[in-house]
């Protein structure tokens, strides 16, 4: 991997990230997003105002950041204004929370204060973590500013519904660190080498209808097909994933299609086909449903034989398609094999004209069903082949979308090296 494209797998690492902390109840989690933001390997300058002040200490800040806090506007760095150059550094601007206070003066443009001046001078994408009372966040001059600060890039995350300081539940709950987080590196990825490209991912295992309470599945979590979501968009994609009930959650910044069956899936796989630019098939879909669903329960009895008949192959269907339509311009299967993995694979490969296909050995330990590693040998269209070590599922959908990322510029495997 080039040094490069090992920045966009390490999204994190080395970003230089503004936090800009505004006066609410919300200010104590933005210590834990500074934190996670610093152990992840970002430089974390965090500006507060004088209301966030009351809630949180700077010391606070300073102490998790290892990185002195801005608190008024007249700190000096060697012969320059502070806040114009961390503003100038900055790759990304976060307020979080950000009250409506600030989100009004960001609006407004004002510039009296250290955090809003820094976010007037900076050219960094902003992201907004908006947290207040419902009725603060619902009147129109609150939706009013938002829009203004949408309309010129800015992007949100949350607000959530949920309990408030006051102890009144609605709209203005800050996200959870976890969700800013992932918009924090949705918003960084958005140049990477992904962008502009529309990835679809089908994950999880499909649930094949028995009668109205059972079903037939398989050990599929979507943990796979989840990594590579979320590695995708980290690259800068847009992000559909297309899924069967998950054991994992669907990252912020993705779009999700929830689906039930096989025949589901084949359904929203081929409504999106025209704007998919990179088909990803990580699910494990059932090859086979029972032919008939029992209306009512089925009652226990003696033996009963259950008729299963073919579900479509996704895959399959959309390579045929692909001959005429050239499109997804890149389609990608994994297979998960227990036997005879190389010789499987290929044929898997040339029957759904595939450009690669991902061969896991699902009966090996830490591979496959459920673990968070996964070992996978790579084949593609070409002939290539290339066996990848024992990786977490995070670092296989890294390398995946560097693969596909060179594929988009016309590169093959074997200029992928192992
Ligand atoms: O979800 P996890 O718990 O993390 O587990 C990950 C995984 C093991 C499910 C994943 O790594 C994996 O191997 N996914 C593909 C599983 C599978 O169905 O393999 P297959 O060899 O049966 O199918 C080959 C390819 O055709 C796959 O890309 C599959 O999505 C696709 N297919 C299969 C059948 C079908 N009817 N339609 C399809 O599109």
């Amino acid at each position: 991997m080039s040094d490069a494209e090992a920045h966009h797998v390490r999204v994190l690492r080395g970003k230089r990230v503004l936090l800009g902390v505004s006066g609410g109840i919300a200010a104590y989690k933005a210590v834990t997003v500074a934190s996670r933001l610093t152990q992840a390997g970002a430089i974390v300058d965090v500006l507060m105002t004088a209301a966030a002040q009351k809630f949180v200490t700077p010391l606070t800040f300073s102490a998790i950041t290892g990185r002195p806090v801005t608190t008024d506007m007249w700190g000096q760095g060697q012969g320059q204004i502070l806040h114009v150059t961390m503003a100038r550094e900055a790759d990304l601007f976060l307020v979080a929370p950000a009250t409506a206070n600030t989100i009004a003066r960001l609006a407004l443009g004002l510039a009296d204060d250290p955090l809003s001046a820094t976010a007037l001078a900076t050219r960094a994408p902003l992201l907004l973590a908006p947290a207040m009372e419902t009725g603060m966040w619902e009147n129109p001059a609150t939706q009013a500013h938002v829009a203004t600060l949408v309309e010129r890039g800015a992007t949100l995350v949350g607000p959530m519904p949920g309990r408030l300081a006051s102890g009144a539940v609605g709209m203005g709950r800050m996200a959870e660190p976890p969700q800013i987080i992932e918009m924090v590196r949705k918003v960084l990825g958005r140049k990477g080498p992904l962008a502009g490209v529309h990835v679809v991912i089908t994950a999880g295992g499909t649930q094949e209808a028995l009668d109205p309470v059972r079903f037939l599945t398989n050990r599929s979590t979507g943990k796979m097909g989840i990594a590579i979501a979320r590695s995708a968009r980290d690259f800068g994609a847009e992000v559909t994933v297309i899924h069967s009930p998950l054991q994992v959650s669907i990252p912020f910044g993705v779009h999700s299609v929830p689906v039930t069956s096989a025949r589901d899936m084949c359904e929203a796989t081929f409504d999106l086909l025209p704007r998919t630019d990179v088909l990803i098939g990580a699910a494990a879909v059932a090859d086979y449903r029972p032919a008939t669903v029992a209306e009512q329960k089925i009652k226990k009895k003696d033996d009963i034989t259950i008729q299963l008949v073919r579900n479509p192959d996704i895959l399959a269907e959309v390579g045929r398609q692909r001959k005429a339509t050239g499109r997804p311009r890149i389609m990608v299967g994994f297979a998960a094999e227990t036997e005879d993995l190389l010789a499987n694979a290929k044929a898997k490969l040339e029957a759904k004209n595939l450009d690669l296909i991902l061969v896991n050995d699902v009966s090996a330990p830490h591979s496959g069903f459920g673990t968070d590693t996964n070992q996978v040998t790579l084949l593609d269209r070409w002939g290539d082949v290339l066996p990848w070590p024992l990786l977490s599922k995070e670092e296989v959908a890294d390398r995946l979308m560097v693969w596909v990322a060179r594929q988009l510029r016309g590169q093959s495997l074997a200029d992928l090296g192992a």
